[in-house]
């Protein structure tokens, strides 16, 4: 084999594994089914937040290439799989891509491989629907080549946990296969975890994911009910946070947003309905108490209107911060989108800034469509606060002077709990 591994899929999982391949002195080539993408990192362009073009060209320098060649698959020692796992129309698991993948795969497939799936999908996947389609032409899983599930962790933008120290789980079809991939990350992250199968590996990223949503679905509805008590919830998690032991805090906000949170747990709330006929409880209500946030905050934004002897129609809005975390410029599922599609259905002037959008189509996020509304972030945001009825804080970008946004502001509502004023209203 000529290549020691080759990535399938360059995104935000696929392009950082590539990277950390390249600087461990692993041979690496990324494979992906888009031509500008493909161009565009060959030329040193970076597409994803946390690589800069400059990590690009050192990549390029360490013998890193694109292509859409799918007959490098052929020379690889290893294929490892990171493409999307979106939500279909109706809801359930888009295996698409995995399976589009697969079969390229399959066709370039070669005795002695090591494949491994890093998409983020249930229990089941890699077993049930990619094994199947890999062993078509007659090579066998644990014995012909290698199959196993490895979940991937990033976590964009995060500047102490990356792909090196961040633990790598792993579980094969078979020990062997476990062993096999394993000893592959060890090359190049610090610790590998084995799980007992592919299934172990591939709900130990459900749980990981679904834990979260449950905990921000919790303090979600809590921050509903402490307003109404008149109870200031940032302050009393606080006071919980001091426990040393038992307690991990979760904050409440304007919604969950990115590739993960919202999307992930109903990969696995399908899998228990479609296998046992059950309803997953818990994560159907935290999908409920999280995709109602928008609506909720936007309640809020107009009693505050109220209080000022302002209706909501015709108001001027301010958003500040449209990207699902702060610091990043993924945008995907944020849920400063629906807040600002009910804000606008209510009559208000919405403008919004954030650093990192400088143009934001507010009804879609795939793409522009006739009839679209599109902004473009105000240019002055301390002038913008100024101006405007009502400023929302929804994404904390460490650019902000928070304190001058606040004191600019005629009127902020802050869903982040980060700030404090006579008109300062917190969620
Ligand atoms: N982004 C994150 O923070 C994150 C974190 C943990 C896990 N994950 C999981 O990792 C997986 C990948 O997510 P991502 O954010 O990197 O997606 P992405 O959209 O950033 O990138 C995926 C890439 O795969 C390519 N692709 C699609 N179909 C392909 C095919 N058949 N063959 C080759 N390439 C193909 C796309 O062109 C795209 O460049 C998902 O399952 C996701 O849930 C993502």
């Amino acid at each position: 084999m000529s290549v020691d591994v080759v990535v399938v899929g360059l995104g935000y999982v696929g392009l950082p594994l590539a990277q950390a391949a390249c600087s461990a002195g692993l041979s690496v080539v990324g494979f992906d089914v888009k031509d500008a993408l493909v161009a565009g990192l060959n030329a040193g362009k970076s597409h994803v937040d946390d690589l800069s073009d400059a990590d690009i060209a050192t990549m390029l320098s360490q013998g890193f290439s694109a292509t859409t060649n799918s007959s490098v698959l052929a020379t690889a020692a290893a294929i490892v799989i990171c493409v999307p796992t979106p939500l279909s129309d109706e809801g359930g698991p888009d295996l698409g891509a995995v399976l589009g993948a697969t079969r390229t795969i399959a066709s370039q497939l070669q005795p002695g491989q090591l494949v491994i799936l890093e998409s983020t999908t249930y229990p089941g996947t890699t077993d049930e629907d990619v094994r199947p389609l890999l062993e078509a032409n007659g090579l066998v899983a644990g014995k012909d080549f290698s199959l196993a599930f490895s979940p991937e962790r990033i976590d964009p933008g995060n500047p102490v946990y990356g792909m090196k120290n961040t633990p790598k789980v792993v579980g094969g079809f078979t020990p062997e296969c476990t062993e096999r991939a394993a000893n592959f990350y060890a090359r190049f992250v610090d610790t590998v975890v084995r799980a007992k199968g592919t299934r172990e590996a591939e709900l130990a990223k459900l749980i990981e994911n679904t834990y979260r949503h449950v905990n921000i679905a919790l303090m979600n509805e809590l921050a509903q009910f402490a307003h109404l008590l008149e109870v200031d919830l940032w302050d009393a998690i606080k006071a919980a946070s001091s426990k040393p032991f038992g307690f991990q805090a979760f904050y409440p906000g304007p919604g969950v947003g990115g590739h993960c949170i919202p999307i992930d747990p109903n990969y696995l709330s399908y899998r228990v309905k479609t296998q046992t006929g059950q309803p997953f409880r818990f994560i159907e209500l935290a999908q409920e108490v999280n995709a109602g946030m928008p609506e909720y905050v936007k309640h809020r934004i107009q009693d505050s209107l109220n209080d000022a002897k302002l209706a909501l129609n015709g108001a001027k809005v301010l958003l500040i911060g449209v990207t699902y975390k702060p610091n990043i410029a993924d945008e995907r599922e944020s849920p400063v989108r629906p807040l600002a599609q009910a804000l606008l259905a209510g009559g208000a002037d919405v403008s919004y800034h954030d650093p990192f959008v400088p143009e934001w189509n507010v009804d879609s996020e795939h793409g522009h469509h006739d009839g679209d509304r599109v902004l473009t972030s105000v240019s002055d945001v301390y002038e913008a606060v100024a101006t405007a009825d009502i400023t929302v804080l929804l994404q904390p970008h460490k650019s902000y002077d928070l304190a001058q946004l606040a004191s600019a502001s005629k009127k902020l509502f802050d869903t982040r709990g980060l700030l404090q004023g006579a008109n300062v209203e917190r969620l």
